[in-house]
């Protein structure tokens, strides 16, 4: 393998350009919806450290590893694992492990698309000014009337499956640059402002804060701590290939390591953010932490309608919302379309259809769990929330496991030594360390705690 050799998609223009794109795979409604509600449902701050312990020993060195074997190889996530499997002389099997990530990208994209939908129509209820003077218990209703029609949901998830389509045939280098760059800082801005409304309430301190920041561990079960760990994998966009893939257009001469740390920690910063500007209003409007997937959607609007400049913030706030939910689901689905491409002789086009058409029927399961088959279950759980478990909780660890032990244990040292060209040897020590040993046996722990073993 040279290394003058590049993608057939392209390549980023530079080492910001993949920061840029990486960043707006990895913040998304991750960070802003479901970290909030997850948090809620698992009793705050013993399960806010979990989290970031596991963002910081299993999500930063995994999302390294990503980033290097998708820029060695330079292909699709399944044609990156046959061909440095080969590299390294090991089993042609690790190929699979492109596939569940590709598969895992088709699943979380359909209930990521009806969710960043939601967002989509709050943009226009909030344009309409549905949110106006309303207090907690009107704008729940409001919620609760507008998830319960399959119609509405199906409208709105369509249309944003027609958006990510439309980015992705155009190619994710092209146009995305430009959308991230300004969308990022403005985010920034609007969470600032909503934390300082939130601390305009009296119980912003004693009960948001707390509820974020002290930790209660006999709030957190063993399911809650498998939570906890999917939600590193799924906030950083690591162990299905989005991570890969990008990196395959990442130019050689960029350190890896540098940039890893900067997206990671603005993810986790945004995350950070939106659950203190989301947990006072929680209980200052006396609303449930635990109420689930709708959290943000019943509490945000409250404050938009009744702060000041509340129209405007609300609008540019779900508008943000949705442009951040765009970057993050083209990520979900580039690496099926490359392989698509790369395998099957399709064009870009043809495999932006192909995909995009099976991801949006697969959404509609996810349409129809918040109304018409709210009472079907499997496993105890309707077909969002089983979707939602399976993916985040089980895919995405299971495949960062792999490419942990793919990256430590199986290919050779010397050229992930090269690849990662870290500025000291003590910092590709630890990262070492890390990948082989502390990374895949943490998860592996959390799982056997999952199942009583532990
Ligand atoms: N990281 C994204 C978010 O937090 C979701 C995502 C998961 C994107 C996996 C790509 C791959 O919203
Ligand atoms: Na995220």
């Amino acid at each position: 393998m040279t290394d003058t050799k590049k993608s057939i998609h392209g390549e980023w223009s530079s080492r910001f350009a993949f920061i840029l794109a990486a960043t707006g795979s990895a913040v998304g409604l991750g960070n802003i919806w479901k970290f909030p509600y997850i948090t809620g449902e698992n009793g705050g701050g013993a399960f806010v450290i979990v989290y970031l312990l596991c963002v910081l020993l299993i999500g930063i060195p995994i999302m390294m590893a990503e980033t290097m074997l998708g820029r060695r190889s330079r292909q699709n996530p399944i044609n990156t694992m046959i061909t440095l499997a080969d590299e390294a002389g090991a089993d042609k099997n690790w190929h699979y492990l492109g596939w569940m990530g590709v598969t895992a990208g088709f699943l979380i994209l359909s209930y990521y698309s009806v969710i960043a939908g939601w967002a989509s129509a709050y943009v226009l209820k909030a344009f309409t000014g549905s949110f106006f003077g309303a207090d907690a218990p009107a704008i729940k209703e409001l919620f609760d009337g507008f998830v319960a029609s399959p119609v509405q949901l199906a409208f709105w998830h369509t249309l944003f499956m027609l958006a990510t389509m439309l980015v992705v045939v155009r190619g994710v280098n092209t146009g995305l640059e430009k959308a991230v760059r300004f969308l990022m800082p403005s985010l920034f801005v609007l969470l600032m402002l909503l934390v300082a409304y939130a601390m305009t309430f009296d119980d912003y301190y004693d009960q948001g804060i707390k509820f974020l920041f002290t930790p209660d561990f006999s709030k957190l079960t063993a399911n809650g701590v498998l939570t906890a760990m999917g939600h590193a994998f799924f906030t950083l966009s690591l162990g299905m290939g989005a991570i890969m893939i990008y990196g395959s257009y990442l130019p050689k001469d960029v350190s890896i390591s540098r940039t890893v740390f900067l997206i990671a920690g603005t993810d986790t910063a945004v995350a950070l953010l939106a659950g203190i500007a989301i947990f006072p209003i929680v209980f200052a409007a006396g609303l449930e932490p635990a109420a689930g997937p709708g959290l943000i959607f019943q509490t945000l609007p409250v404050a938009f309608g009744n702060m000041t400049g509340g129209w405007l913030f609300g609008i540019l706030f779900f508008v943000m919302l949705v442009f951040a939910a765009l970057s993050s689901s083209i990520s979900l689905i580039e690496p099926a379309v490359a392989w698509l491409i790369e395998n099957k002789d399709m064009t870009r086009q043809q495999a932006c259809i192909w995909s995009g058409s099976v991801t949006w029927l697969l959404g509609l399961g996810t349409v129809f769990s918040f109304n018409v088959w709210s009472e079907f279950k499997i496993f105890d759980r309707t077909i969002f929330q089983l979707l939602d478990y399976l993916t985040a909780n089980l895919m995405l660890p299971i495949g960062g496991f792999c490419i942990a032990v793919f990256a430590g244990w199986i290919m050779k040292q010397q050229h992930t030594e090269h690849e990662l060209d870290m500025p000291n040897p003590l910092s590709y020590q630890v990262w070492r360390i890390l990948i082989c040993y502390v990374s895949p046996a943490a998860v592996f722990l959390v799982f056997l705690h999952v199942v009583g073993v532990l």
